[in-house]
């Protein structure tokens, strides 16, 4: 019988630290032998934020451990392993060069395939590790550093139909939590808060909701949410500034997406069409819930990540390291670190002031 493939996939775009060990499987979908995650929290908690110099030190310190500790977790034999897969970007380029040089020094001593992974295809096919995807499907990606719909039409080929033209979701909810008094990373306490407070209280803008198709912005309500926060005291207040805002979220993915679904059946005409929602943002429940009955009710099938994979990790880099193993797609030893790569790279630039939509 042919020997499986056994992937390791590395990551440390932003920061995490994270290694992972994945193997071919009979069913398609491969199984995770180990999955190992280390959070900077503590390194970026006293400023707020991530701060890239501490980022890309942390991986450093790190970095030998946490794959030998997924190395060890997987229990195969480093020399079982059939390539090293590795983030090359998007995301901080010191730190994408951490993980990027141990990759490159490991394939060399080892002398296996080394291949260069994007990280928002690791989000793109998360899913293939608890389910099959076929394609083409849209793809809903909210991070971060990025919220875009996508089709995917086959394996490393996207075509974006629209993305935020500013801020990414991931960040609008980290800044709200930030302006809240929630502790650094409050994103995903935000729906926490949200729970306890009523959604109607206040009336936040949903900027360009009607029009510039699929694409977003979240700025304007970033900017409502600052003013509101500075003159708000109670507790309560605050409940209800995250309620509000969760459910401004919620409005507004719902518009977009039904966008995103009307132009993906114009151009990819299939009847019941998959849409995978992935990316740290797919973490949040109400989210969730929301776009899997708007899934069902427009007849697509929604797939998310479990929640355990929505985050960054390394497991969703071999899952990329797998596929490009399987066509042979092995890239150089010098290859570069790509700090701005884009999945669609035919899609123009929609960032900042003069933006045409
Ligand atoms: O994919 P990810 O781990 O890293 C990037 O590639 O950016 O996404 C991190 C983002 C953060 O902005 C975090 O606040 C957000 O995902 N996030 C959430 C939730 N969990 C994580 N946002 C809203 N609700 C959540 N439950
Ligand atoms: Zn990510």
């Amino acid at each position: 019988m042919k020997k499986k493939t056994i992937i390791l996939g590395i990551e440390t775009s932003c920061d995490e630290t994270a290694a992972a060990i994945i193997k071919e499987n009979n069913t398609e979908i491969p199984t995770i032998l180990s999955n190992v995650v280390s959070s900077q929290i503590d390194v970026h908690k006293e400023f707020g934020g991530v701060v890239p110099e501490l980022a890309a030190r942390s991986h450093i310190e790190k970095i030998d451990l946490i794959v030998k500790k997924a190395i060890n977790d997987s229990g195969v034999n480093i020399k079982e392993i059939d390539a090293i897969s590795v983030t090359a970007g998007p995301g901080l380029v010191v730190c994408i060069s951490v993980g990027l040089n141990f990759a490159k020094s490991l394939a060399l001593s080892l002398n296996k395939p080394f291949i260069a992974v994007n990280h928002l295809e690791g989000h793109a096919l998360s899913p293939k590790l608890i389910t099959k995807l076929k394609f083409p499907y849209l793809l809903l990606l909210i991070s971060g550093g990025h919220t875009q719909y996508l089709t995917v039409k086959k394996f490393g080929i996207y075509q974006r139909l629209g993305t935020t033209i500013d801020d990414a979701l991931g960040e609008a909810f980290d800044k709200t939590a930030k302006m809240l008094g929630i502790e650094f990373p409050g994103g995903p306490y935000l729906e926490k808060f949200a729970e306890k407070g009523d959604p109607n209280r206040f009336n936040l803008p949903k900027p360009i909701l009607n029009k510039g198709g699929c694409n977003l912005s979240f700025a304007g309500l970033k900017t409502a949410v600052l003013k509101i926060s500075k003159i708000i005291k109670t507790k309560q207040d605050k409940y209800d500034l995250a309620a509000s805002f969760q459910k401004t979220v919620e409005e507004i993915l719902y518009k977009k997406t039904k966008n995103a679904f009307k132009e993906f059946r114009e151009k990819s005409s299939n009847d019941k069409a998959t849409f995978v929602i992935a990316g740290g943002v797919a973490a949040n429940k109400k989210i969730r819930q929301m776009l899997t009955n708007l899934s069902f009710k427009k007849n697509f099938k929604p797939i998310f990540p479990p929640i355990n994979l929505c985050g960054d990790n390394a497991a969703m880099i071999a899952v990329v390291g797998l596929e490009k193993y399987k066509k042979k797609k092995f890239d150089n030893l010098d290859y570069a670190a790509k700090p701005r790569w884009q999945l669609d790279e035919n899609a123009v630039f929609l960032k900042g002031s003069g933006v045409k939509l």
